[in-house]
């Protein structure tokens, strides 16, 4: 009997030539697993694909719940964005990938696993940094990265074995798709002194197409979890997708920007990510209403700093991330409560938040009526303050 392989499969070319080339090369029976993270591809369509190109099994599995669950909400909770910008979309789904990969990897007895990133990107870090947390005695194959067929090559050996190769001229982008985001790349995308192309955007207007008159939306925040917009309790997913609307009417969530790479190169980036701007700045704002000014400056400048790099650098299943996640729990205690956003032409802002932890004293903030703060004690908090730096400015006085 064949030995057996588990491949992360997408439905895409490369992954479809791996399963072909994957039978080939190793002699294996090879098992597709397709997840969905809330792309919106027909995945029973994908499935049968995988089965016609010769899989010796296929599955599809919904992960989307878990996804927002479990990968998306620590990861909001943590503010997380790679060098402050991007949210990390693509890198939050390959843990999830490889996990479920590796399920049915036991389930079936296989001794390997595979993926479909080339040997440039970041994903596969994430992913075989995935599987070697997981199950580090299953052996870890990269087709894409092994093979080394130019795209002419990899479409003449599609068309050998009858695999189905895209008809009409497609889009110059490389495009990665879930709940939390879209990124694109290559193309004109790779010109960084170019503007990106209004067709590289899916999920968004651009804003001056965006409507005249400002929104006005109502986020509420349980333990830094968010559960309910305008009133109305939702599942995570739920939520997700409809902020991912009405953000991308409002042309929010445009991210471009140039991104250091764990491979060592900086590559161009182009992202859409209307939901994941609007909850993280939403859910920034309520920490800084519920946090103390000390356990909002270490959590923003070491916990979520460091949060998102463990994201981006493939480290999601480490002892690392167990201790930041516990960190955190304490941390969003009080971050409970509502935002108010507007949302006008681009932009996302907040305008007004609440909480019943709420540390914003009215009467110790305001410069009317009321005030009991008192000043006098300020006097001789400043002279200590100040003390180090009268006695440095003596110093270099003499
Ligand atoms: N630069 C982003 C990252 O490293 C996006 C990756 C997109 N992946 C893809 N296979 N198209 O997370």
């Amino acid at each position: 009997m064949k030995e057996k392989l588990v491949l992360a499969y997408s439905g895409g070319l490369d992954t479809s030539v791996a399963i072909k080339w994957l039978q080939d090369k190793y002699g294996v029976d090879v098992v597709a697993v397709a997840v969905d993270v809330g792309e919106e591809k027909n995945y029973e369509e994908i499935r049968e694909k995988a089965l016609k190109i010769g899989a010796a099994s296929a599955y599809v599995i919904d992960a989307k719940e878990e996804f927002a669950r479990d990968f998306i909400l620590p990861a909001l909770k943590a503010n997380a964005l790679y060098e402050g910008r991007y949210p990390l979309s693509a890198a939050l789904s390959r843990p999830l990938i490889a996990k479920k990969v590796v399920e049915i990897a036991k389930r079936e007895g296989a001794k390997a696993v595979a993926h479909g990133s080339t040997g440039k990107g970041n994903d596969q870090v994430r992913f075989e940094v995935s599987f070697m947390a997981l199950a580090p005695d299953l052996k870890i194959v990269a087709p894409v990265r092994e093979w080394n067929l130019s795209r002419e090559e990899e479409i003449e050996y599609a068309r050998k074995f009858g695999i189905p190769v895209p008809v009409k001229k497609e889009k110059p982008y490389s495009i990665d798709v879930n709940l939390w985001g879209r990124s694109i790349e290559c193309g004109p995308i790779e010109d960084v002194d170019r503007e990106p192309p209004e067709d590289a955007f899916l999920w968004t207007v651009s804003p001056r197409n965006a409507p005249n008159e400002p929104q006005y939306i109502d986020l509420e925040f349980k333990e830094g979890e968010p559960i309910a917009l305008n009133g109305e309790q939702l599942s995570l997913p739920e939520l997700i997708s409809r902020l991912n609307e009405i953000g991308g009417r409002h042309g929010i969530g445009r991210i471009d920007m140039v991104e250091n790479r764990l491979v060592g190169i900086k590559s161009r980036e182009v992202y859409e990510a209307p939901a994941a701007t609007i909850l993280i700045t939403a859910h920034k704002d309520l920490e800084s209403l519920t946090l103390s000014r000390e356990l909002l400056h270490f959590k923003q400048n070491y916990i979520d700093t460091k949060y998102a790099e463990l994201i981006y650098y493939g480290l999601w299943f480490s002892h690392l991330r167990d201790c930041l996640d516990g960190f955190i729990k304490e941390a969003e205690k009080f971050v409970t409560g509502k935002v108010r956003l507007k949302l006008f032409k681009g932009s996302c802002s907040p305008v007004g938040r609440s909480s019943p932890y709420s540390l914003y004293d009215i009467s110790l903030a305001t410069y009317g009526e009321g005030d009991i703060f008192d000043q006098r004690l300020a006097e001789g908090f400043v002279q200590l303050w100040g003390l180090p730096y009268k006695i440095e400015g003596r110093r270099k006085r003499e």
